[in-house]
């Protein structure tokens, strides 16, 4: 079964392979790195959406676009004669599944934000760190991730998949590990920051990896009963 994931970054598709390979262990996972150069030329990908799944639904369509998914579902045979064959094998999905990905730090106090805008709250990672932690003086310091996955089949009908991650902000960055704003998050129940754990650690359970094990887990659903 292939997947497609949005995503031009290496990093996060080595880590959604750990986690969608745990429930869907037959899965090709393929990116827009695989892309021919004419499909990456259509793969336009801005975030202009004002929520995450706006988002991730620019990333998972402009995805089908560059892939120029056609609006037929199945391979037929729809062999006629026969009632258990007439049902349609999950063999015989020919398009991919198409996965993309938006997340962000929201923090409570600070109504939400940084929250769809956390790449673009300033220039670079040390600054939007330092942007949360001076906005954040003196007020209550509740946080959390958000990662919103959205599935498109056959290139239409999506759905959406949350993850959310509870923690704090730290009152100072502490880790080397990790990036964005991991090394001042500190994880309910948790004393270290995500800057402060590796990264297998931190995807035990995190914002992202549950995102992903639900849509890994409606795939896996969804393929059964077409096999049904
Ligand atoms: P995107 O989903 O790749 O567009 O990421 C949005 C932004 O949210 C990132 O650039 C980070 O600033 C922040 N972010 C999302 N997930 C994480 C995380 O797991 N750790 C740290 N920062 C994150």
């Amino acid at each position: 079964m292939k997947i497609y994931f949005a995503t031009e970054n290496l990093g996060k598709l080595r880590e959604v392979e750990a986690i969608l390979k745990k429930i869907l262990p037959q899965c090709e996972l393929f990116s827009v790195h695989d892309l021919t150069p004419k499909e990456k030329e259509n793969y336009i990908a801005e975030e202009i959406g004002v929520t995450y799944a706006q988002n991730a639904l620019i990333k998972a369509q402009s995805l089908a676009h560059a892939l120029s998914m056609p609006a037929t579902s199945f391979i037929h045979p729809w062999i006629l004669d026969d009632a258990k064959t007439a049902s349609m094998p999950a063999t015989s999905f020919i398009h991919p599944w198409i996965l993309a990905e938006d997340s962000g730090f929201e923090v409570l106090s600070l109504n939400g934000e940084p929250g769809v805008y956390s790449a673009r709250f300033a220039p670079n990672d040390k600054e939007r760190i330092q942007k949360v932690l001076q906005l954040l003086q003196g007020k209550p310091r509740r946080a959390r991730f958000v990662a919103c996955v959205t599935l498109l089949e056959n290139g239409k009908n999506p759905i959406y998949f949350f993850g959310r991650k509870e923690g704090i902000v730290a009152e100072v960055p502490r880790g080397k590990d990790g990036f964005g704003y991991d090394p001042i998050f500190i994880p309910e129940g948790a004393s270290k920051t995500w800057g402060e754990v590796t990264k297998e650690e931190k995807n035990v359970d995190s914002h992202r990896s549950r995102a992903f094990r639900l849509a890994a887990e409606y795939i896996l659903s969804s393929m059964s009963q077409h096999s049904l």
